[in-house]
C-alpha cells in the first residue's frame, strides 16, 4: 500500500532514471536537492527555491563516506530517512533518491572529481579530501539524476563556489542555484551538526553572527580588512569558542582574500566547539543602499 504520510523513496539509479525519463518525456524540468539528511529548515527552504525553477524535485538523501575524514563525524552523522521523508511531504518534493552506499560506490570505483585551485585553502586546510568528495558525489547525483538544475545552500559558501567550477568546467548541462543561508533567531546558521552542541555552547553560538555583522560594519566603513580579522577572531575566543579555524574577507568568486573592499566581497567562517565545526559567512557590500 501507498504511504500517504511520506514522499516515496527510490534506491536505485535504475529506478531514478526511469521515473526521471517519464517526467522529461511530458516534458518536465528536473531540479535536484542534494542532502546528508537529518534535513531541518534550511534544506526546506532550497526545495522550495528550487521550485521556482522548474517542474519537478527530487531530494537525494545521502551521508556521503568519500567527503568525511578519517577522524570526522562519519558514524556519528545524524540518520533518520522516515522522519525526513515526512518532513519532506509538506513541500514541493516528488521523489526522494536514498541510494545505499554500495550503489554510489561499488568495490571497484576509483574516479575522483576535484577543483584543486578553489578547494585548497579555508576548508580544503581542515578537511583535506573533502571537495573531493563532495565534487565526486554531487557529479554523480546530477548525472544519476538527469537534472535540469540543483540548488546549494550559501551557507557553504566554498562548497557553493568549487560546484560551479566543475559544473561549468566539465560543462555539466545543469543550472546551479544559490539558496538563501537559513539562520535560527539567534542568527545561528541551521545545520545539522548543531544538535552536537551542549545547551550552554548552543547559547554562545548565537554570537558567531554578530561578531561577524560588525567585522562588516567595520569591512564597510573601510577598516583594515586584516585588523578587523584578527578582532573577530579575538571575540570568538573571548565569547568561548575554542579555536577559529579561520575568517577571511575574500573576493566572493575566486575566495582570494582582499585588501580592499571595492563592490560585493564576503567574508566566511569557521569556529569551533571542540570537534563541532560551525560555518558561517555573510556579503559585504558598501555600495548597498540601506
Ligand atoms: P548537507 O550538509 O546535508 O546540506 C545539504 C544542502 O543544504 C547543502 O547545499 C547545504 O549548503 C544546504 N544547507 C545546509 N544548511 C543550510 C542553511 N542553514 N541554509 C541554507 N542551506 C543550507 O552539503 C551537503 O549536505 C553535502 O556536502 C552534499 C552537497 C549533499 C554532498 O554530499
Amino acid at each position: 500500500m501507498e504511504n500517504t504520510e511520506t514522499v516515496p523513496v527510490v534506491r536505485t539509479v535504475a529506478a531514478l532514471r526511469q521515473i526521471v525519463k517519464e517526467w522529461k518525456a511530458l516534458g518536465h524540468r528536473v531540479g535536484l536537492v542534494p542532502t546528508m539528511g537529518a534535513l531541518h529548515h534550511g534544506h526546506l527552504s532550497l526545495v522550495d527555491e528550487i521550485a521556482e525553477a522548474c517542474d519537478k524535485i527530487i531530494v537525494s538523501i545521502f551521508v556521503n563516506p568519500a567527503q568525511f575524514g578519517a577522524h570526522e563525524d562519519l558514524s556519528k552523522y545524524p540518520r533518520q530517512e522516515l522522519e525526513d521523508r515526512k518532513k519532506l511531504k509538506s513541500t514541493k518534493t516528488d521523489l526522494v533518491f536514498a541510494p545505499e552506499v554500495g550503489e554510489m560506490y561499488p568495490d571497484s570505483f576509483e574516479t575522483v572529481v576535484s577543483v584543486p585551485k578553489l578547494g585548497r585553502d579555508y576548508e580544503g586546510v581542515h578537511r583535506p579530501g573533502h571537495f573531493e568528495g563532495v565534487a565526486t558525489v554531487v557529479s554523480k547525483l546530477i548525472i544519476q539524476s538527469y537534472a535540469d538544475t540543483a540548488i546549494f545552500g550559501e551557507k557553504d559558501y566554498q562548497q557553493l563556489a568549487v560546484i560551479k567550477k566543475f559544473v561549468k568546467d566539465l560543462d555539466i548541462p545543469c543550472e546551479i542555484l544559490g539558496g538563501t543561508l537559513i539562520r535560527e533567531s539567534d542568527g545561528l546558521a541551521a545545520s545539522s551538526r548543531n544538535v552536537y552542541l551542549s545547551p550552554e555552547d548552543r547559547k554562545t553560538a548565537g554570537s558567531f553572527n554578530k561578531i561577524l555583522k560588525k567585522l562588516i560594519k567595520g569591512a564597510e566603513a573601510g577598516g583594515n580588512l586584516r585588523a578587523l580579522e584578527k578582532t573577530a577572531t579575538e571575540s570568538l575566543l573571548d565569547a568561548g569558542f575554542t579555536k577559529v579555524d579561520y575568517v577571511a574577507i575574500v573576493d566572493k568568486d575566486t575566495l582570494i582574500p582582499i585588501d580592499k573592499v571595492n563592490g560585493e566581497a564576503r567574508v566566511i567562517s569557521v569556529a569551533r566547539f571542540g570537534n563541532t565545526r560551525l560555518l558561517d559567512n555573510m556579503a559585504i557590500n558598501p555600495d548597498k543602499p540601506d
